[in-house]
């Protein structure tokens, strides 16, 4: 199948043509690279193809999908687990079959949350840069014990569970919030308590939870008054599940102990986007970047050699399947 390719990064080109080049030759498809993120502007580009390959930070809204559905583009490919920037209304009206990869390394995106909150904690990013510049003074680098905290995690699926597993062998207290407890952390010992309750007794919390519109801005407010002084808030799922203007008046009061994210809810079109010459134009993100306890970093957790080669291998037979006029497991549709 002719792909083309949105908002390719290096490491995109790289996996994927490996993955591609070792794959039969009938099941090989013909990828075409575009630096562009998909937009309504960059949307023609696609003309002429039948199959396009988004990440993230597409805008695969219903005017793309219907610029896409104009110039005879029948499938999009996500190559990342989240379909929140998908109108799949839009796509199911133009005919247009949606597919992503459920599943390439919930172990990397698991190891990433734990490195932020080990970071943040332990301010190991504080001291690399002390030490790089001579100073060895360990003032203001205290952090806390990990074992016998309490620790929060709002959703338990793939990445969810993995963490908990990590927490517990920190030798943490594991409260979990799920719409669907999982059999696996039941098993394990962790307790599935109310959001109130997590909130009130958790001294980290961590969001494994998809975003949708039950969870947009889960962590607001008023959630965050129900958390304990002090509480770490930890983000590697999505942007929109906190509410960061909240976040930044609970940053101010104190009240929010420190915070570390890898998304942010207005992460499109400045993450994966080196701002270093024109600067930060988000004055909110700006805003956090004042705070020596907020560590941000740029929608990397899923950046792992396996789930990169995973990511690529999928989408790959998943645009297979449907060359094929099968159906395909790893469909999106509108519920
Ligand atoms: P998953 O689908 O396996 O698990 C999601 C869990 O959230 C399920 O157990 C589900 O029951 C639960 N859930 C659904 N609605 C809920 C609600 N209203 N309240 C509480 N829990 C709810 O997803 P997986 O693979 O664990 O990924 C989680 C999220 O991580 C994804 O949605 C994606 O947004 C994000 N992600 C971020 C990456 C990164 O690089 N930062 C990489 C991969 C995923």
């Amino acid at each position: 199948m002719r792909v083309a390719f949105f908002g390719t990064r290096s490491y995109d080109r790289h996996y994927f043509d490996a993955v591609n080049a070792a794959r039969p030759s009938s099941e090989q498809h013909e990828l075409l690279y575009l630096e562009p993120r998909l937009t309504a502007q960059t949307a023609p580009l696609a003309a002429g193809f039948p199959a396009v390959c988004v990440f993230v930070n597409d805008s695969v809204t219903a005017d793309v999908i219907g610029q896409l559905a104009a110039g005879g583009t029948k499938v999009i490919a996500l190559r990342c687990a989240g379909f929140n920037n998908v109108d799949l209304a839009a796509a199911k009206s133009h005919g247009i079959t949606v597919v992503r990869v459920p599943a390439y390394a919930p172990d990397g995106v698991a190891e990433f949350a734990v490195a932020l909150l080990l970071t943040l904690n332990r301010k190991i990013h504080k001291a690399y840069n002390r030490v790089r510049e001579g100073n060895f003074s360990l003032d203001h680098l205290e952090g806390f014990n990990l074992a016998g905290k309490t620790v929060g995690v709002i959703g338990t699926g793939k990445i969810g569970q993995i963490f908990a597993r990590i927490m517990l062998g920190f030798g943490c207290r594991v409260l979990a919030y799920d719409v669907a407890p999982a059999e696996d952390c039941l098993k394990r010992g962790v307790q599935y308590v109310s959001l109130d309750q997590l909130a009130a007794e958790s001294d980290v919390i961590s969001l494994h939870c998809p975003l949708m519109p039950a969870t947009h801005h889960l962590v607001n407010a008023a959630l965050l008054a129900k958390m304990k002084p002090g509480v770490m808030l930890v983000n590697t799922s999505r942007g929109g599940l906190i509410d960061t203007k909240a976040v930044i008046h609970a940053l101010k009061t104190h009240h929010l102990g420190a915070l570390a994210i890898d998304v942010y809810e207005e992460e499109e079109g400045v993450f994966f986007e080196d701002q270093s010459v024109d600067g930060v134009q988000d004055d909110v993100l700006a805003r956090l970047f004042t705070f020596p306890n907020v560590l941000v970093s740029g929608h990397q957790a899923f950046l792992t050699k396996e789930a990169l080669s995973n990511i690529a291998s999928t989408t790959l037979d998943n645009l297979s399947c449907l060359q094929r006029g099968e159906v395909c497991a790893n469909r999106v549709e509108k519920s």
